[in-house]
C-alpha cells in the first residue's frame, strides 16, 4: 500500500457538481488505495468569510456525504471536519509566528478574495495559508492532492516547514509534494465553454449537481450549448470549439478513456447522437452517487458519527506531532 501519507482539504460548500467530482473527489477516491489518506472538510477555513451557521452545518454534512457516496472508504481513509481536531488551530497559530508578512502579502488568492475592500477582510482570510500549512504539517503529510489554484499555498507550506526546521535546527517537518489535479479534468459550464463549471453560477443549467436526478441530468445535457458541426475525428478539430471540447472532456473523464479514443468512436457524428450517449454515461456514474448521498443525508447521526470517528483517528496522529513541535519550541508541559 503506502507510498506516503496524503492530506487534502475541501471547503464545505453546497451544490457540489460534476466539476468537483471529476476535478478532485474522484482523484481522492483513486489515491486512497496507494496512500495513507486523510481527508478533511475545512470548516475553520470556511469561516474566514461570513457563514450562516445552519448552512455551514448542512454544507459540512453534504460534502462529507458526497465523499462517502463517491467511494471514500472511511474504514481505511480518515474523513473528518477540521474544527473537531484542535491541533489544526493550534499549529496554525504557531505557524503565524513562523510565516512572514512578506510571504503572505504575495498570496494571490487573498488578493482575489479580499477584492477592493481589503481593509474589511478578516484577519483569518489573510492568514488562511498558515492554517492550510498547519492542516498538512500536523500530520507530516508527504503528498497533497490540490488543484492548480492551490499551488502557491503549497509552496508556502514548504517554506514554513523549511523555515521551522532551520529556526530550531531540526529535521522535523517533511517537504510535502503537491499532486496537481490535472487541468484535463477541468470541467466548464454547460452554457459557456470558456467559463468554469461553478456552484455560484446563477443558472442551474450550467452544471450537473451531484444531487440531480436522472431526468434533470438528461435535460441539462440535452440543453447544453453546442455548435452545429459534427464531432471531429481528431483532437485538433476541437481547438476553436470550447463547448464541444468540454462535452468530449466530460465523456472522457467519466469513462476513463482518452479524448482521442472518444473522437475515434464519435468523430463525424452530430450532437444528436453524442448528447444522449453522454447523458447515459453521466447518469450511470452520477446517479448511484446521488442516491447514496441523499440516503446518507437523511440520517445525520450516521454522518456525524463517521466524522467524529475520523476526528478521533486524526487526533491520534496529529496530537503527538503537535506535542513534539511544542517541545521543540520550548513550551513547558508536564
Ligand atoms: N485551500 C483549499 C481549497 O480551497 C482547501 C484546503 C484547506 C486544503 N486545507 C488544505 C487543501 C490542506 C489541501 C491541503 O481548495
Amino acid at each position: 500500500m503506502s507510498k506516503g501519507r496524503i492530506f487534502s482539504g475541501v471547503q464545505p460548500t453546497g451544490n457540489l457538481h460534476l466539476g468537483n467530482y471529476l476535478g478532485a473527489i474522484r482523484n481522492w477516491v483513486a489515491l486512497q488505495s496507494d496512500f495513507e489518506s486523510i481527508y478533511c472538510v475545512v470548516d475553520l477555513h470556511a469561516v474566514t468569510v461570513p457563514q450562516d451557521p445552519a448552512a455551514l452545518r448542512q454544507s459540512t454534512r453534504e460534502v462529507a456525504a458526497s465523499l462517502i457516496a463517491s467511494g471514500i472508504d472511511t474504514k481505511t481513509a480518515i474523513l473528518f471536519n477540521q474544527s473537531q481536531v484542535k491541533e489544526h488551530a493550534e499549529l496554525g497559530w504557531l505557524f503565524n509566528c513562523v510565516a512572514r508578512l512578506g510571504w503572505l502579502n504575495r498570496m494571490t488568492q487573498f488578493k482575489e478574495k479580499a477584492g477592493k475592500n481589503r481593509e474589511n477582510a478578516t484577519v483569518g482570510l489573510y492568514s488562511y495559508p498558515t492554517l492550510m500549512a498547519a492542516d498538512i504539517l500536523a500530520y507530516c503529510a508527504t503528498h497533497v492532492p490540490v488543484g492548480e489554484d492551490q499551488k502557491q499555498h503549497l509552496e508556502l507550506t514548504r517554506d514554513i516547514a523549511m523555515s521551522f526546521n532551520s529556526m530550531f535546527g531540526v529535521e522535523f517537518f517533511p517537504q510535502p509534494e503537491p499532486l496537481i489535479q490535472g487541468t484535463a479534468a477541468r470541467v466548464m459550464s454547460l452554457r459557456n465553454g470558456t467559463s468554469k463549471m461553478s456552484k455560484s453560477d446563477e443558472s442551474d443549467f450550467t452544471r450537473i449537481n451531484l444531487t440531480d436526478d436522472v431526468d434533470l441530468i438528461a435535460s441539462k445535457l440535452k440543453k447544453a450549448k453546442t455548435d452545429p458541426e459534427p464531432l471531429p475525428s481528431e483532437i485538433d478539430g476541437l481547438a476553436d470549439r470550447p463547448e464541444a471540447r468540454n462535452l468530449v472532456g466530460i465523456y472522457a473523464g467519466l469513462s476513463g478513456r482518452t479524448e482521442a479514443d472518444i473522437l475515434s468512436e464519435f468523430g463525424g457524428q452530430g450532437f444528436g447522437v453524442f448528447k444522449p450517449a453522454l447523458a447515459d454515461l453521466t447518469i450511470s456514474v452520477i446517479s448511484p452517487i446521488s442516491e447514496k448521498m441523499n440516503a446518507l443525508l437523511k440520517d445525520e447521526t450516521e454522518i456525524d458519527q463517521i466524522l467524529a470517528d475520523g476526528a478521533e483517528r486524526a487526533r491520534a496522529i496529529s496530537a503527538p506531532i503537535l506535542a513534539e513541535v511544542k517541545d521543540i519550541m520550548g513550551f513547558v508541559a508536564k
